[in-house]
Protein backbone atom coordinates (compact mmCIF):
# COMPACT_ATOMS: atom_id res chain seq x y z
CA UNK A 1 0.00 0.00 0.00
CA UNK A 2 1.16 3.55 -0.87
CA UNK A 3 1.83 5.50 2.40
CA UNK A 4 -0.94 8.08 1.84
CA UNK A 5 -0.81 11.94 2.70
CA UNK A 6 1.00 12.68 6.22
CA UNK A 7 2.81 9.45 6.73
CA UNK A 8 5.75 10.47 4.57
CA UNK A 9 8.85 9.34 6.88
CA UNK A 10 10.92 12.72 6.06
CA UNK A 11 14.11 10.38 5.09
CA UNK A 12 13.96 8.21 8.44
CA UNK A 13 14.83 4.80 8.96
CA UNK A 14 11.83 3.15 11.09
CA UNK A 15 9.67 -0.05 10.30
CA UNK A 16 7.02 0.50 8.06
CA UNK A 17 3.76 0.70 9.63
CA UNK A 18 1.72 -2.28 7.99
CA UNK A 19 -2.05 -1.70 5.96
CA UNK A 20 -4.19 -1.49 9.16
CA UNK A 21 -1.91 0.89 10.48
CA UNK A 22 -2.23 3.13 7.85
CA UNK A 23 -5.44 2.95 7.19
CA UNK A 24 -6.17 3.90 10.69
CA UNK A 25 -3.48 6.48 10.81
CA UNK A 26 -5.30 7.87 7.60
CA UNK A 27 -8.77 8.46 9.35
CA UNK A 28 -6.58 10.36 11.81
CA UNK A 29 -4.51 12.60 9.14
CA UNK A 30 -8.18 13.50 7.55
CA UNK A 31 -9.75 14.14 11.11
CA UNK A 32 -6.53 16.67 11.18
CA UNK A 33 -6.47 18.32 7.95
CA UNK A 34 -9.92 19.09 8.17
CA UNK A 35 -9.33 21.11 11.53
CA UNK A 36 -6.46 23.02 10.42
CA UNK A 37 -8.50 23.63 7.35
CA UNK A 38 -11.63 25.30 9.30
CA UNK A 39 -8.56 27.19 11.60
CA UNK A 40 -7.88 29.07 8.72
CA UNK A 41 -4.49 27.06 7.51
CA UNK A 42 -2.84 25.83 10.48
CA UNK A 43 -3.05 24.86 14.12
CA UNK A 44 -1.26 25.12 17.31
CA UNK A 45 1.46 22.29 17.70
CA UNK A 46 -0.75 21.64 20.85
CA UNK A 47 -3.31 21.18 19.40
CA UNK A 48 -1.78 18.86 17.15
CA UNK A 49 0.02 16.76 19.95
CA UNK A 50 -3.60 16.70 21.41
CA UNK A 51 -5.53 14.80 18.51
CA UNK A 52 -2.30 12.81 17.64
CA UNK A 53 -2.63 11.60 21.20
CA UNK A 54 -6.43 12.01 22.22
CA UNK A 55 -8.30 11.95 19.29
CA UNK A 56 -11.36 9.92 20.13
CA UNK A 57 -10.94 6.69 18.94
CA UNK A 58 -7.55 7.40 16.26
CA UNK A 59 -5.49 9.17 19.09
CA UNK A 60 -2.10 7.43 19.73
CA UNK A 61 -3.61 6.63 23.27
CA UNK A 62 -7.75 6.58 22.54
CA UNK A 63 -7.14 4.42 19.78
CA UNK A 64 -5.66 0.23 19.17
CA UNK A 65 -2.11 1.13 19.36
CA UNK A 66 -0.13 -1.63 21.11
CA UNK A 67 1.71 1.24 22.87
CA UNK A 68 3.14 -0.98 26.33
CA UNK A 69 6.19 -3.51 26.40
CA UNK A 70 7.46 -5.42 23.91
CA UNK A 71 5.68 -5.67 21.10
CA UNK A 72 4.52 -1.75 21.89
CA UNK A 73 7.00 1.60 20.79
CA UNK A 74 8.23 1.60 24.49
CA UNK A 75 8.88 0.38 28.11
CA UNK A 76 7.90 2.34 31.13
CA UNK A 77 9.06 1.50 34.47
CA UNK A 78 6.48 -0.87 35.86
CA UNK A 79 6.75 -3.18 32.35
CA UNK A 80 10.47 -3.18 33.49
CA UNK A 81 10.49 -4.81 36.54
CA UNK A 82 7.27 -5.66 39.71
CA UNK A 83 10.33 -3.95 41.68
CA UNK A 84 8.83 -0.48 41.07
CA UNK A 85 5.42 -1.08 42.28
CA UNK A 86 7.09 -2.53 45.27
CA UNK A 87 8.82 0.14 45.99
CA UNK A 88 5.56 2.73 45.63
CA UNK A 89 3.49 0.13 48.05
CA UNK A 90 6.12 0.83 50.73
CA UNK A 91 6.52 4.28 50.11
CA UNK A 92 2.42 4.04 50.80
CA UNK A 93 2.90 1.40 53.47
CA UNK A 94 5.01 4.33 55.37
CA UNK A 95 2.30 7.22 54.38
CA UNK A 96 -0.13 4.93 55.28
CA UNK A 97 1.11 4.39 58.98
CA UNK A 98 1.58 8.51 59.35
CA UNK A 99 -2.23 8.64 58.80
CA UNK A 100 -2.86 8.94 55.37
CA UNK A 101 -5.82 7.07 54.26
CA UNK A 102 -5.43 3.83 52.76
CA UNK A 103 -6.29 4.79 48.98
CA UNK A 104 -4.34 4.79 45.95
CA UNK A 105 -5.66 7.17 42.94
CA UNK A 106 -3.31 6.41 39.73
CA UNK A 107 -3.40 8.52 36.79
CA UNK A 108 -2.76 6.91 33.51
CA UNK A 109 -2.45 3.35 34.36
CA UNK A 110 -1.22 2.02 31.29
CA UNK A 111 -1.05 -1.31 30.99
CA UNK A 112 -2.72 -1.66 34.91
CA UNK A 113 1.08 -3.24 35.96
CA UNK A 114 1.72 -0.65 38.24
CA UNK A 115 -1.68 -1.22 39.51
CA UNK A 116 -1.36 -4.94 39.86
CA UNK A 117 2.28 -4.58 41.54
CA UNK A 118 0.95 -2.16 44.31
CA UNK A 119 -2.23 -4.24 45.34
CA UNK A 120 -0.44 -7.21 45.42
CA UNK A 121 1.96 -5.81 47.64
CA UNK A 122 -0.76 -3.76 49.74
CA UNK A 123 -3.18 -6.39 50.49
CA UNK A 124 -4.94 -4.32 53.17
CA UNK A 125 -5.16 -1.11 51.05
CA UNK A 126 -8.50 0.00 50.54
CA UNK A 127 -9.26 0.96 47.59
CA UNK A 128 -7.38 1.78 43.84
CA UNK A 129 -9.35 4.37 41.90
CA UNK A 130 -7.96 4.86 37.88
CA UNK A 131 -8.24 8.23 36.06
CA UNK A 132 -7.31 7.37 32.50
CA UNK A 133 -7.78 9.54 29.72
CA UNK A 134 -8.10 6.63 27.26
CA UNK A 135 -10.90 4.49 27.17
CA UNK A 136 -9.06 2.20 25.31
CA UNK A 137 -6.17 1.89 28.03
CA UNK A 138 -9.11 1.57 30.81
CA UNK A 139 -10.60 -1.90 28.81
CA UNK A 140 -6.88 -3.21 28.40
CA UNK A 141 -6.14 -2.67 32.30
CA UNK A 142 -9.74 -4.17 33.23
CA UNK A 143 -9.19 -7.24 31.54
CA UNK A 144 -5.50 -7.27 32.59
CA UNK A 145 -5.92 -6.93 36.27
CA UNK A 146 -9.72 -9.41 36.28
CA UNK A 147 -6.84 -11.72 35.26
CA UNK A 148 -3.80 -11.33 37.28
CA UNK A 149 -5.42 -10.38 40.66
CA UNK A 150 -7.68 -12.19 43.11
CA UNK A 151 -11.85 -11.05 43.13
CA UNK A 152 -11.46 -9.51 46.16
CA UNK A 153 -8.57 -7.02 45.07
CA UNK A 154 -9.45 -6.49 41.59
CA UNK A 155 -13.35 -5.24 43.50
CA UNK A 156 -11.48 -2.64 45.44
CA UNK A 157 -10.16 -0.78 41.72
CA UNK A 158 -12.74 1.79 40.35
CA UNK A 159 -12.39 3.37 37.12
CA UNK A 160 -13.37 7.09 37.19
CA UNK A 161 -14.73 9.31 34.57
CA UNK A 162 -13.67 12.12 35.97
CA UNK A 163 -11.58 13.89 39.35
CA UNK A 164 -13.15 12.47 42.88
CA UNK A 165 -14.51 14.86 45.65
CA UNK A 166 -12.75 15.35 48.78
CA UNK A 167 -10.19 12.32 47.96
CA UNK A 168 -8.26 11.29 50.69
CA UNK A 169 -5.09 8.97 49.90
CA UNK A 170 -1.80 8.95 47.61
CA UNK A 171 -2.07 10.36 44.30
CA UNK A 172 0.52 8.33 41.98
CA UNK A 173 1.61 9.49 38.29
CA UNK A 174 4.24 7.59 36.75
CA UNK A 175 5.14 9.19 32.61
CA UNK A 176 1.83 11.19 32.44
CA UNK A 177 3.14 14.27 32.56
CA UNK A 178 5.08 14.01 29.74
CA UNK A 179 2.04 13.00 26.94
CA UNK A 180 0.49 16.49 28.10
CA UNK A 181 0.35 18.72 24.29
CA UNK A 182 3.14 21.33 24.83
CA UNK A 183 3.61 24.82 23.02
CA UNK A 184 6.74 24.51 20.67
CA UNK A 185 8.79 27.66 20.72
CA UNK A 186 10.83 29.05 18.25
CA UNK A 187 13.64 32.23 18.73
CA UNK A 188 14.44 34.19 15.73
CA UNK A 189 14.84 37.98 16.95
CA UNK A 190 11.62 37.87 18.10
CA UNK A 191 9.59 34.22 19.81
CA UNK A 192 7.48 32.67 16.99
CA UNK A 193 5.12 29.82 18.15
CA UNK A 194 5.25 26.57 15.39
CA UNK A 195 1.89 25.50 14.38
CA UNK A 196 1.19 22.84 11.96
CA UNK A 197 0.10 23.34 8.41
CA UNK A 198 -0.65 20.72 5.31
CA UNK A 199 1.09 21.43 2.15
CA UNK A 200 -1.32 18.83 0.24
CA UNK A 201 1.20 16.03 0.67
CA UNK A 202 2.45 16.11 4.58
CA UNK A 203 2.20 18.16 7.62
CA UNK A 204 5.03 20.83 8.10
CA UNK A 205 5.71 23.30 10.32
CA UNK A 206 4.24 26.92 10.16
CA UNK A 207 5.26 29.64 12.52
CA UNK A 208 3.11 32.12 13.90
CA UNK A 209 3.12 35.18 16.65
CA UNK A 210 2.06 33.40 20.10
CA UNK A 211 -0.47 34.54 22.42
CA UNK A 212 -0.05 36.30 25.61
CA UNK A 213 -0.08 33.74 27.77
CA UNK A 214 2.98 31.86 25.82
CA UNK A 215 4.64 34.95 25.32
CA UNK A 216 4.06 35.87 28.59
CA UNK A 217 5.32 32.42 30.18
CA UNK A 218 8.63 32.27 28.06
CA UNK A 219 9.42 35.85 28.97
CA UNK A 220 9.21 34.78 32.74
CA UNK A 221 11.53 32.15 31.92
CA UNK A 222 14.06 34.38 30.58
CA UNK A 223 13.73 36.91 33.55
CA UNK A 224 14.62 34.53 35.79
CA UNK A 225 17.80 32.16 33.37
CA UNK A 226 18.81 35.20 31.18
CA UNK A 227 18.16 35.55 27.76
CA UNK A 228 17.99 32.36 25.80
CA UNK A 229 19.89 32.45 22.22
CA UNK A 230 18.98 33.33 18.84
CA UNK A 231 17.47 29.64 16.28
CA UNK A 232 16.30 28.25 19.69
CA UNK A 233 13.68 25.98 20.26
CA UNK A 234 12.08 24.85 22.92
CA UNK A 235 8.69 23.21 24.53
CA UNK A 236 6.15 24.88 27.14
CA UNK A 237 3.41 22.88 28.44
CA UNK A 238 0.35 25.43 29.85
CA UNK A 239 -1.48 22.66 31.16
CA UNK A 240 0.53 21.86 34.48
CA UNK A 241 -1.39 24.53 36.17
CA UNK A 242 -4.85 23.91 35.27
CA UNK A 243 -4.03 20.37 35.90
CA UNK A 244 -2.59 21.15 39.77
CA UNK A 245 -5.44 23.43 40.37
CA UNK A 246 -7.95 21.02 39.52
CA UNK A 247 -6.40 18.27 41.53
CA UNK A 248 -6.02 20.73 44.46
CA UNK A 249 -9.39 21.40 44.51
CA UNK A 250 -10.04 17.16 44.58
CA UNK A 251 -7.95 16.52 47.19
CA UNK A 252 -8.88 17.05 50.91
CA UNK A 253 -6.11 15.11 52.42
CA UNK A 254 -3.57 13.96 50.33
CA UNK A 255 0.03 13.18 49.11
CA UNK A 256 0.85 13.37 45.15
CA UNK A 257 3.99 11.50 44.24
CA UNK A 258 4.75 12.41 40.53
CA UNK A 259 7.24 10.42 38.63
CA UNK A 260 8.84 11.53 35.03
CA UNK A 261 11.56 12.45 32.95
CA UNK A 262 12.41 15.66 33.16
CA UNK A 263 14.80 18.70 34.39
CA UNK A 264 14.83 21.33 36.86
CA UNK A 265 14.25 24.84 34.45
CA UNK A 266 17.82 25.80 34.24
CA UNK A 267 18.53 22.83 32.60
CA UNK A 268 15.64 21.97 30.84
CA UNK A 269 16.13 25.86 29.01
CA UNK A 270 19.83 25.71 28.74
CA UNK A 271 21.74 27.61 25.97
CA UNK A 272 23.20 24.70 24.42
CA UNK A 273 19.67 22.36 24.57
CA UNK A 274 18.23 24.25 21.22
CA UNK A 275 16.31 21.78 19.98
CA UNK A 276 14.16 21.35 23.19
CA UNK A 277 13.39 18.06 24.73
CA UNK A 278 10.11 16.54 22.34
CA UNK A 279 10.87 12.63 21.32
CA UNK A 280 8.87 10.00 19.69
CA UNK A 281 8.42 6.54 20.54
CA UNK A 282 7.44 4.13 17.30
CA UNK A 283 8.73 0.35 17.64
CA UNK A 284 11.13 1.03 20.26
CA UNK A 285 12.59 3.49 18.11
CA UNK A 286 13.19 7.08 19.05
CA UNK A 287 13.36 9.87 16.60
CA UNK A 288 12.03 13.64 16.87
CA UNK A 289 9.72 14.36 14.24
CA UNK A 290 6.10 14.25 15.76
CA UNK A 291 4.44 15.19 12.59
CA UNK A 292 5.07 11.48 10.83
CA UNK A 293 2.95 8.61 12.07
CA UNK A 294 -0.15 10.40 13.31
CA UNK A 295 -1.90 8.16 16.44
CA UNK A 296 0.96 5.35 15.18
CA UNK A 297 3.24 6.85 17.38
CA UNK A 298 3.56 8.88 21.21
CA UNK A 299 4.99 11.76 21.12
CA UNK A 300 6.39 13.01 24.81
CA UNK A 301 8.04 16.15 25.95
CA UNK A 302 10.56 15.97 29.44
CA UNK A 303 8.89 17.96 32.22
CA UNK A 304 10.39 21.10 33.88
CA UNK A 305 10.23 20.58 37.13
CA UNK A 306 10.62 23.44 38.83
CA UNK A 307 7.36 24.71 36.36
CA UNK A 308 5.96 21.78 37.73
CA UNK A 309 6.22 22.59 41.23
CA UNK A 310 5.40 26.13 40.78
CA UNK A 311 2.35 25.44 39.17
CA UNK A 312 1.86 22.72 42.03
CA UNK A 313 2.84 24.86 44.99
CA UNK A 314 0.53 28.17 43.32
CA UNK A 315 -2.59 25.98 43.48
CA UNK A 316 -2.26 25.35 47.32
CA UNK A 317 0.18 22.03 47.16
CA UNK A 318 3.22 22.00 50.17
CA UNK A 319 6.20 20.69 47.82
CA UNK A 320 7.94 17.33 50.22
CA UNK A 321 10.78 17.47 47.37
CA UNK A 322 12.31 16.66 44.04
CA UNK A 323 14.52 13.80 44.31
CA UNK A 324 16.00 11.16 41.33
CA UNK A 325 14.15 8.07 40.60
CA UNK A 326 17.59 6.17 41.72
CA UNK A 327 17.48 7.92 45.37
CA UNK A 328 13.43 7.68 45.74
CA UNK A 329 13.76 3.94 44.80
CA UNK A 330 17.05 3.33 46.70
CA UNK A 331 15.71 4.98 49.74
CA UNK A 332 11.89 2.45 49.23
CA UNK A 333 13.92 -0.38 49.72
CA UNK A 334 14.81 -1.70 46.11
CA UNK A 335 18.24 -3.04 46.63
CA UNK A 336 17.09 -5.30 49.69
CA UNK A 337 13.59 -6.21 47.65
CA UNK A 338 15.95 -7.48 44.96
CA UNK A 339 18.56 -9.42 47.00
CA UNK A 340 15.59 -11.05 49.09
CA UNK A 341 13.98 -11.85 45.62
CA UNK A 342 17.67 -13.22 43.76
CA UNK A 343 18.45 -15.26 47.07
CA UNK A 344 15.35 -17.45 46.24
CA UNK A 345 15.61 -17.59 42.46
CA UNK A 346 17.75 -19.67 40.09
CA UNK A 347 20.62 -17.92 37.83
CA UNK A 348 18.58 -16.72 35.15
CA UNK A 349 16.01 -14.79 37.95
CA UNK A 350 18.95 -13.07 39.38
CA UNK A 351 20.37 -11.82 36.07
CA UNK A 352 17.36 -10.60 35.51
CA UNK A 353 16.82 -8.87 38.39
CA UNK A 354 20.43 -7.63 38.47
CA UNK A 355 19.54 -6.27 35.03
CA UNK A 356 16.34 -4.59 36.08
CA UNK A 357 17.95 -2.67 39.00
CA UNK A 358 20.51 -1.71 36.44
CA UNK A 359 17.80 -0.03 34.11
CA UNK A 360 15.35 1.65 36.73
CA UNK A 361 18.37 3.06 39.24
CA UNK A 362 21.61 3.62 36.57
CA UNK A 363 22.35 6.98 35.66
CA UNK A 364 22.41 6.21 31.74
CA UNK A 365 19.23 4.75 32.09
CA UNK A 366 16.23 5.75 34.19
CA UNK A 367 18.33 6.68 37.28
CA UNK A 368 18.83 10.66 36.84
CA UNK A 369 16.82 11.76 33.99
CA UNK A 370 13.51 10.38 36.16
CA UNK A 371 13.12 12.42 38.96
CA UNK A 372 9.86 12.21 41.74
CA UNK A 373 8.65 15.04 42.69
CA UNK A 374 6.23 14.72 45.75
CA UNK A 375 3.63 17.00 47.50
CA UNK A 376 1.42 17.28 49.96
CA UNK A 377 -2.25 18.48 51.21
CA UNK A 378 -3.34 19.00 54.57
CA UNK A 379 -1.36 16.10 55.50
CA UNK A 380 2.03 17.12 57.27
CA UNK A 381 3.73 13.89 57.39
CA UNK A 382 7.54 13.17 56.94
CA UNK A 383 9.02 11.62 53.87
CA UNK A 384 12.49 10.45 53.83
CA UNK A 385 12.52 9.06 50.34
CA UNK A 386 12.15 13.08 49.27
CA UNK A 387 15.46 14.30 51.45
CA UNK A 388 18.29 14.90 49.01
CA UNK A 389 20.67 13.22 51.11
CA UNK A 390 18.71 10.01 51.44
CA UNK A 391 20.36 6.56 50.34
CA UNK A 392 21.03 6.02 46.76
CA UNK A 393 21.02 10.33 45.97
C1 LIG B 1 3.22 7.10 28.84
S1 LIG B 1 1.73 6.42 29.39
C2 LIG B 1 2.21 5.87 31.00
C3 LIG B 1 1.38 4.75 31.50
C4 LIG B 1 1.71 4.19 32.86
N1 LIG B 1 1.59 5.18 33.91
C5 LIG B 1 3.04 3.51 32.90
O1 LIG B 1 3.91 3.99 33.61
O2 LIG B 1 3.22 2.50 32.21
C6 LIG B 1 0.70 7.81 29.66
C7 LIG B 1 -0.68 7.48 30.23
O3 LIG B 1 -1.26 8.68 30.73
C8 LIG B 1 -2.62 8.79 30.28
N2 LIG B 1 -2.92 10.22 30.38
C9 LIG B 1 -2.32 11.25 29.75
N3 LIG B 1 -2.81 12.44 30.19
C10 LIG B 1 -3.68 12.16 31.18
C11 LIG B 1 -4.50 12.95 32.06
N4 LIG B 1 -4.50 14.28 31.97
N5 LIG B 1 -5.30 12.31 32.93
C12 LIG B 1 -5.31 10.97 33.01
N6 LIG B 1 -4.57 10.16 32.21
C13 LIG B 1 -3.77 10.74 31.31
C14 LIG B 1 -2.58 8.11 28.93
O4 LIG B 1 -3.85 7.70 28.51
C15 LIG B 1 -1.66 6.91 29.26
O5 LIG B 1 -2.35 5.87 29.90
Amino acid sequence: MDLPSGLDMSGLELPQPDDDAIEYSTRLVAAMVERIERNGGLIGFDEFMHMALYEPGLGYYSGNAIKFGAFGDFVTAPEISPLFGNCLARQAEGLIAQGCAGRILEFGAGSGKLCGQILNSLPNLEQYLILDLSAELKQRQQYYLRNILHADQFDKIEWLSGLPENFDGIVVANEVLDAMPVHMLFKQREWLELGVGYDGKRFDWRSFAPGEQVLAAIREIEARLGDLPQDYRCELNLNLKPWFSALVQSCRRAVVIIIDYGYEQSEYYHPARNRGTLDCYYQHHVHFDPLIFPGLQDITAFIDFDACADAAEASGFDILGLVTQRQFLVANGLLEDAQRQSENGDTHEQLALSQQVKTLTMPDEMGRIFKVLAMQKNLPLDMPAMQRGSPGG
